[in-house]
C-alpha cells in the first residue's frame, strides 16, 4: 500500500506551574498534574473533538504509584476523553515528554494517528530521584559505567573536569542569568499564558491556587559563590547552577498539518527533525552536541540556520559545553531568552514540552525567525534534540 509522509505540527502546549519537590504540590497526586494540562488543552481549542485524539502519550521517570498504571491512559480517562482514546507511558528519563512528542510524531507522519496528546510528569517530591530503581551489577562489575555516571550532579563535575575553561564562576554566572531571564519574563507576561492552574492542598494552610513557579528566586554572584557543592567536596556543581528537584507535568497537542488546518486548529510549530544519541554516561551532559548534529545532518541545516535555542539547563555546565561547542556566546539572545530550569525547575520527564510550548510562543513573535532547536541532556548518556520551523516566518533570518 503506498504511503506518504505528513507534516507533523505542534499545536497547542501547556504545563502545571512547577513546584518544588514536596512544596506547593506535596498533597497533590501526579495524575492531577497531568488531567489538569490535558483539560486545559481541551478547553483552549474547542475546535478539537476529543474523539479526535487518537493517542496520548505521557512520560514519567518513575512510573509507579500516582505515575504507574500506564499514566497516559489513566490521564486520558481522568480527564474525560472518550474511553475510546487510547493512551501508553513513556520513559527515556528527562527526555520523557520530548520522546512522547517524537514518537507520536513518527505515528503522526506515517498515518496511524490524526492527532495525538504527548506530554510528561515527575513528582519528584513523592518519587525520588532514583526511587526503587535496581541498577544490574554488572554496570560497575564489568566497569560498563563509572560509579558517577549514576549520580546525575557527579556527571556534571566530571563535565567541568573534561572542560576546565568552564570554570565555577561561568557557571554561576549563567545561573543568575537564568534566575534573571525568568524574572523579567514573568515581568513581562511571556510564561504566564501557558500556565495551568492547579488547586493544591496544605493540611494546615488548606486550599491554595498554584499560579506560578515556586523554584525561582533572587539571587546574586555573591550568594552563589557562597553555596555548598553536594557532589564532591571543593566542586563546582551548587544548588545555583543546577536545576533544582520538581514537582510537575506538560502537555501539548500534535496533528497532521493537514489535519489541524482542516480543524480550524492552530498551528504554532511545524516538526522539522529530531535526533537522540547516547554518549558516556558518565559526561551524559554532552549529550544535546552530537543529537543536534545529528537533528542538523538530517535536516540539511546548520547550527547558523538555528534562530531560536530553547535548551533544557540540567546543569549550567553542559549548556555552557553546548554553547562552547557550537560557538555560541554564554549570553547570546537566541538562547533560553526567557530564562531556564535553572530557575523554574526541571521535573523530569516534563520538561521537553515546556521547551516546546516557549518556543512556539517565541515563533509567534518573531517572524524573522525560520528554524528554532528544542534539546537536552538524558540520563544515562543520551541527548536529544528537536528542529522546529516557524509557520510565522515571513523570510529573512
Ligand atoms: C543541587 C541539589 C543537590 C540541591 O538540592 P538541595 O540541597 O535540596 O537544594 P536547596 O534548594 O535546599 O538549596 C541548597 C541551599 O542553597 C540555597 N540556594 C539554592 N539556590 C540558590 C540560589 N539560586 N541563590 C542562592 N541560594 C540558593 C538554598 O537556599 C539552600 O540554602 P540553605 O542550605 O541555607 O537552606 C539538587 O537540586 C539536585 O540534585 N539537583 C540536580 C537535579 C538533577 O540531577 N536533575 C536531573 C538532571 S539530569
Amino acid at each position: 500500500m503506498p504511503r506518504s509522509v505528513r507534516d507533523v505540527v505542534f499545536v497547542d502546549g501547556v504545563r502545571t506551574p512547577f513546584g518544588k519537590a514536596g512544596g506547593m504540590y506535596a498533597n497533590t497526586r501526579a495524575d492531577d498534574l497531568v488531567v489538569r494540562c490535558i483539560r486545559e488543552l481541551l478547553r483552549r481549542n474547542p475546535q478539537l473533538p476529543p474523539e479526535r485524539v487518537d493517542e496520548v502519550a505521557v512520560a514519567a521517570t518513575t512510573q509507579i504509584g500516582d505515575q504507574g498504571l500506564t499514566i497516559g491512559r489513566t490521564a486520558a480517562l481522568l480527564a474525560g476523553l472518550p474511553k475510546t482514546v487510547p493512551g501508553y507511558a513513556i520513559d527515556r528519563m528527562c527526555a520523557g515528554a520530548m520522546t512522547a512528542v517524537t514518537t507520536v510524531s513518527g505515528g503522526i507522519a506515517m498515518g496511524a494517528y490524526d492527532v495525538a496528546i504527548a506530554g510528561g510528569v515527575e513528582h519528584m517530591g513523592r518519587h525520588p530521584m532514583g526511587e526503587g530503581v535496581d541498577p544490574n551489577p554488572r554496570f560497575l562489575a564489568e566497569r560498563i559505567v563509572d560509579p558517577s555516571a549514576l549520580v546525575m550532579g557527579s556527571t556534571a563535575e566530571n563535565l567541568h573536569d573534561r572542560y576546565p575553561r568552564i570554570t565555577k564562576e561561568r557557571a554561576d554566572a549563567y545561573g543568575l542569568a537564568s534566575q534573571q531571564k525568568t524574572a523579567a519574563a514573568y515581568e513581562a507576561g511571556k510564561l504566564q499564558p501557558d500556565l495551568v492552574t492547579v488547586a493544591t492542598r496544605d493540611p494546615e494552610a488548606g486550599w491554595g491556587l498554584a499560579v506560578k513557579d515556586e523554584a525561582p528566586r533572587d539571587t546574586s554572584l555573591e550568594k552563589l559563590a557562597s553555596l555548598k557543592t553536594p557532589f564532591r567536596p571543593h566542586g563546582r556543581v551548587t544548588a545555583g547552577n543546577a536545576a533544582g528537584l520538581n514537582d510537575g507535568a506538560t502537555a501539548c497537542v500534535l496533528a497532521a498539518e493537514d489535519v489541524a488546518r482542516e480543524l480550524g486548529l492552530p498551528v504554532g510549530m511545524r516538526l522539522v527533525s529530531y535526533g537522540f544519541v547516547g554518549v558516556e554516561p558518565e559526561i551524559m551532559g554532552v549529550g544535546p552536541i552530537p543529537s543536534t548534529e545529528k537533528a542538523l545532518r538530517i535536516a540539511g541545516l546548520s547550527i547558523a540556520d538555528i534562530g531560536l535555542f530553547e535548551l533544557n539547563e540540567a546543569f549550567a555546565v553542559q549548556v555552557l559545553a553546548f554553547l562552547d561547542h557550537f560557538g555560541i556566546a554564554d549570553d547570546d539572545p537566541r538562547v533560553n531568552q526567557w530564562g531556564g530550569a535553572i530557575a523554574v525547575g526541571h521535573p523530569l520527564a516534563s520538561s521537553g514540552v515546556r521547551l516546546m510550548t516557549q518556543l512556539s510562543r517565541q515563533f509567534a513573535e518573531r517572524p524573522d525567525v525560520r528554524y528554532g532547536l528544542t534539546a537536552m541532556c538524558i540520563g544515562i548518556g543520551m541527548g536529544g534534540t528537536v528542529i522546529w520551523e516557524n509557520p510565522n516566518w515571513e523570510g529573512g533570518k
